[in-house]
C-alpha cells in the first residue's frame, strides 16, 4: 500500500508557500491506518525497545498504539508546562526563539532502551532536543521512528539515532 495516497496534501498551511503533509486522512482510514502501524512496528521492534517515549502531540497517535503493539510502557515528551511533579527539561534554539521539552522524573529508568516516536521529521530539532532530554534522564535511546520525513529539510542529519520513515518527500 502507498500510504502517501492517504496523506492529504494541504497548500498554504500554516503560512503561504508551505505545503502540509496531513496525516489526519491517514488515520481516518482503517486499513491505511493498520498498515501504518504494522509498519511502525516492524521498524521499532528491531531496536528491542523496553519504552515507547512519544512527543506532543501528534506523536502521541503514533507512539501509544506502537507501544501497545510491541508490549511496552509508554511515555510522553511534553510541551513546557503540562507535565505535574518534577520534570526534567531541556531547551533548544530554533530558527527564532527557543523551545523547552519535558519529561517527568522518574518516567524512565536509567539503562532503558527508548523508542522515540512522532509523526514527523522536518527540520530534526524536536526529535534532536528529545533525544538529548532522554539521555539527560539516562535512557539509552535506541532508535527514532516517524511516518513523515521532510527529507529536503535534512533533519535526520541533526539525529545521532538510527531513524526510520516511513514516507518520505523531496520537496
Ligand atoms: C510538528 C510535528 C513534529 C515537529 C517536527 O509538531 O508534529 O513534532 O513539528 O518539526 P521539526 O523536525 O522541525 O522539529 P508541532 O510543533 O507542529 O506540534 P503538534 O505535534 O503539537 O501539532
Ligand atoms: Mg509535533
Amino acid at each position: 500500500m502507498d500510504l502517501k495516497e492517504h496523506i492529504r496534501e494541504i497548500p498554504d498551511f500554516p503560512k503561504p508557500g508551505i505545503l502540509f503533509y496531513d496525516i489526519s486522512t491517514l488515520l481516518a482510514h482503517a486499513d491505511a491506518w493498520q498498515v501504518t502501524m504494522g509498519r511502525m512496528a516492524k521498524a521499532a521492534r528491531q531496536h528491542q525497545p523496553d519504552v515507547i517515549a512519544g512527543i506532543e502531540s501528534r506523536g502521541f497517535l503514533v507512539a501509544a498504539p506502537l507501544a501497545l503493539k510491541l508490549g511496552c510502557g509508554f511515555i510522553m515528551v511534553r510541551k513546557k508546562g503540562k507535565l505535574p511533579g518534577t520534570t526534567i527539561k531541556h531547551t533548544y534554539e530554533l530558527e527564532y526563539g527557543q523551545d523547552t521539552v519535558e519529561i517527568q522524573e522518574g518516567a524512565i529508568e536509567p539503562g532503558q532502551r527508548v523508542m522515540l516516536v512522532d509523526d514527523l521529521l522536518a527540520t530534526g530539532g524536536t526529535f534532536a532536543a528529545s533525544v538529548e532530554l532522554l539521555r539527560k534522564v539516562g535512557a539509552e535511546v535506541a532508535g527514532a521512528a516517524c511516518i513523515i520525513e521532510l527529507a529536503f529539510l535534512k533533519g535526520r542529519d541533526k539525529i545521532d539515532v538510527p531513524v526510520h520513515a516511513l514516507v518520505s518527500y523531496d520537496q
